[in-house]
């Protein structure tokens, strides 16, 4: 369960008790450490560890189509996918929102009665159709994916599912793809923001200045920690890290009612106020 979470994981904490576990090992190495040294070490190890393991324990279990697609997902070779050239993005299973993600996602649809969303980074199709899962009869979700490889991957699997019919997949960058829907006169209840860390900012913009959204709908963004490089100076920045860093200045101003939520990687709620 431990090595699951390890593999899987963008969550700081998680990072952080990999961290410390390679300084005690290394610690006890080079000195006799004493023992209550390493004990204490053991248990903030356990305790970081145990953050994310027990919010999934204690979170409702995910339906069974999502389970499949997560074990689908996590058995897919996409290194091998990349480098053989059949994906133009390099893909990995830790794109894939977790199970506490994907409900937090699925509850959030659910009661805000949400009908119209969208979603910018589709990878495999987990959040989509956990997303979809919250949705009444009549609702609907686009999703924008810039990976021809990935949307097929998603495409088949959610067209075995009840849900499929719900989902739509438009193949693009999801910059691009705003403009489009500006164009179409749509408007979302509920976006759902996980494609490309650098355009973050450039997709809140778009979002608010084409009138995407109105005062009640809800903005959701994942990643909003980057690793911790959000809010760690020790940690190396990235073009990623800074763009992800000015969208979270703009989603804690005045204009937004924003709450920022410690799961996982970091993930941002917010609405127009
Ligand atoms: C983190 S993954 C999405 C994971 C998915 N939302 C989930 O939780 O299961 C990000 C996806 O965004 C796609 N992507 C990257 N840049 C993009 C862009 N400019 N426009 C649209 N999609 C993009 C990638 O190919 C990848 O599949």
């Amino acid at each position: 369960m431990e090595n699951e979470i390890q593999l899987r994981t963008e969550s700081p904490i998680a990072i952080l008790a990999q961290r410390l576990a390679n300084i005690k090992q290394r610690l006890t190495k080079y000195k006799p450490i004493a023992g209550e040294i390493l004990h204490e070490i053991d248990s903030v190890i356990d305790m970081m560890e145990g953050f994310e393991r027990y919010a999934d324990e204690c979170t409702s279990l995910e339906s069974q189509q999502l389970s499949n697609l997560n074990k689908i997902t996590m058995q897919t070779d996409w290194n091998r996918i990349f480098i053989e050239k059949k994906s133009k993005v390099k893909l990995m299973t830790q794109m894939m929102s977790s199970k506490v993600s994907g409900q937090l996602l699925k509850m959030l649809v659910s009661i805000s009665r949400s009908k119209e969303i969208l979603e910018l980074g589709l990878f495999s199709g987990y959040s989509a159709l956990a997303m979809a899962e919250g949705l009444p009869e009549d609702g609907n979700l686009i999703s924008c994916e810039i990976d021809p490889y990935a949307a097929d991957f998603a495409r088949q699997y959610l067209d075995t599912t009840s849900y499929g019919k719900k989902i739509q997949i438009r193949v693009g960058d999801a910059l691009n793809l705003l403009d489009d829907f500006a164009f179409e006169g749509k408007s979302f209840d509920f976006i759902f923001i996980d494609a490309k860390k650098t355009e973050y900012k450039k997709y809140i913009d778009k979002i608010v200045d084409k009138q995407l959204i109105d005062q009640r709908s809800i903005i959701c963004v994942d990643n909003v920690f980057m690793k911790g490089a959000c809010f760690s100076n020790a940690e190396k920045q990235t073009k990623g890290s800074e763009a992800v860093k000015k969208m979270n200045q703009l989603l804690k101003s005045e204009k937004f009612f924003t709450v920022m939520i410690p799961i996982r990687d970091g993930m941002t709620i917010a609405k127009l106020r």
